[in-house]
């Protein structure tokens, strides 16, 4: 019975079932033949139909061992990124996702991305003080401000995923407020550079260079936590 109504589901029910009205006599063998034809149909249809199914849908247990199979884990939840290879990069940590669940790789991407600024935050003042350029040095200045209010942004959303034994790492709530840091800290980073671009900056190609990694992980970190629900149903979890 359930093949049929797969079957019947695909919508490909055959046009001789439901036979249009011929002579009224229509010769009884005849009849009797195309319902066996109609029979066979369906149950060879249904059964491909049901195999095709099968093959469309993910084998049930794609992912049974995600968890204890870090790498894996870890391909899976950087696929959601724009940035996949810097994600597997910079995640690739065996030792602390021995538990790679999406939330803990998440809070990993988290650190790895404050790790990346906070070794930036000595560069403006540190190219302040190399060149002669007027010019930059506002801007810089902006951008030292502009670093350190993104650390503490990406400092937050990590101080937020600690939590106590049985408490949740994420909720809904958390997630919109931990949206709204992270992107924070990603558009102080454009406004460091567009602020060195508005005044013709020299080092403003340095800068940019130097950006470029941590902007890719505070992007990676966004992505994961963006698309946190589909990367849980890959690992067959819950937002509990
Ligand atoms: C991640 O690390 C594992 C084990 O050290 C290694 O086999 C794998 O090639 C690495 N993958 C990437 C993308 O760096
Ligand atoms: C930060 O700088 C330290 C010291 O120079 C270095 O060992 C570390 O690998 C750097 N971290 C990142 C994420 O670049
Ligand atoms: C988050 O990651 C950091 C750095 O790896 C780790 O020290 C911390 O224990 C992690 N927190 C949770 C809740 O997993």
């Amino acid at each position: 019975m359930d093949s049929i109504k797969i079957f019947k589901g695909y919508g490909k029910v055959n046009p001789i079932e439901d036979p249009p009205p011929t002579h009224p006599k229509t010769k009884p063998i005849i009849a009797v033949a195309i319902s066996l034809i109609v029979l066979l149909t369906v149950v060879i249809g249904g059964t491909i139909a049901a195999l095709i199914h099968e093959s469309a849908t993910e084998p049930p247990d794609e992912f049974p061992s995600l968890s204890s199979n870090p790498t894996e884990s870890l391909r899976v939840v950087c696929s959601v990124t724009q940035y996949p290879d810097s994600c597997l990069s910079s995640l690739n940590n065996t030792c602390t996702l021995t538990r790679a669940d999406p939330e803990r790789i998440f809070n990993l991407s988290l650190h790895v991305a404050m790790d990346e600024l906070r070794n930036l935050s000595s560069l403006p003042k540190t190219l302040i003080s190399k060149s002669n350029d007027p010019r930059s040095e506002s801007a810089l200045n902006d951008c030292a401000d502009l670093f350190g209010d993104s650390l503490s942004q990406l400092g937050e959303s990590a101080a937020a995923m600690e939590v106590g034994p049985g408490e949740k790492m994420l909720t809904e709530e958390k997630i919109g407020d931990l949206k709204t840091w992270i992107s924070g800290a990603m558009t102080n980073l454009e406004t460091c550079v567009d602020g060195l671009e508005e005044m013709g900056s020299t080092v403003l190609d340095e800068v940019k260079t130097k950006l470029q990694k941590s902007n890719e992980y505070i992007s990676n970190s966004l992505a994961i936590l963006s698309n946190i629900q589909t990367v849980l149903e890959k690992f067959h979890l819950k937002l509990h």
